[in-house]
C-alpha cells in the first residue's frame, strides 16, 4: 500500500467530512461523532452527487440530493437502495490521517 498523509483529524470537523483530490478522483474523508475517519469515493452511486456535503450520522452519510444512505464503512446503499461507492484504507496514527492510493494513481500523480 502507498500511503499519502492528508493531514491531521482536527481538519475535519465532527460529523463532517473534508475531500481531497487525488489522480482516482475525488475522494470524501469523514468523521463521526465518535471519531472515526472513513474515506469513500466522492460521488454518490445514484446520480453522482457529492457525498462529502451529506449528514453524516453513525457510519453513514446520507446524500444532500435524493437521500442515498451509504454505508462510510462499506461504501454500500443501505435501506431499500442499491449501489455501492469504492471505499478507501484509511491509517490514523495519533491523529495524524493517511489514505491508501493504488499503483495507478501514483503513476499518474507523477
Ligand atoms: S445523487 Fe445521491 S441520492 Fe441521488
Amino acid at each position: 500500500m502507498n500511503w499519502i498523509s492528508i493531514g491531521h483529524i482536527n481538519e475535519i470537523p465532527r460529523r463532517g467530512a473534508r475531500c481531497v483530490k487525488t489522480p482516482d478522483g475525488k475522494i470524501a474523508v469523514f468523521r463521526t461523532a465518535e471519531d472515526q475517519v472513513f474515506a469513500i469515493e466522492d460521488h454518490c452511486p445514484h446520480k453522482g452527487g457529492p457525498l462529502s456535503q451529506g449528514i453524516v450520522h453513525d457510519a453513514s452519510v446520507t446524500c444532500p440530493l435524493h437521500n442515498f444512505v451509504i454505508s462510510l464503512e462499506t461504501g454500500k446503499a443501505l435501506g431499500a437502495d442499491e449501489g455501492q461507492v469504492k471505499t478507501i484504507p484509511v491509517r490514523n496514527v495519533d491523529g495524524e490521517l493517511s489514505i491508501a492510493l493504488g499503483e495507478a494513481a501514483l503513476v499518474a500523480a507523477e
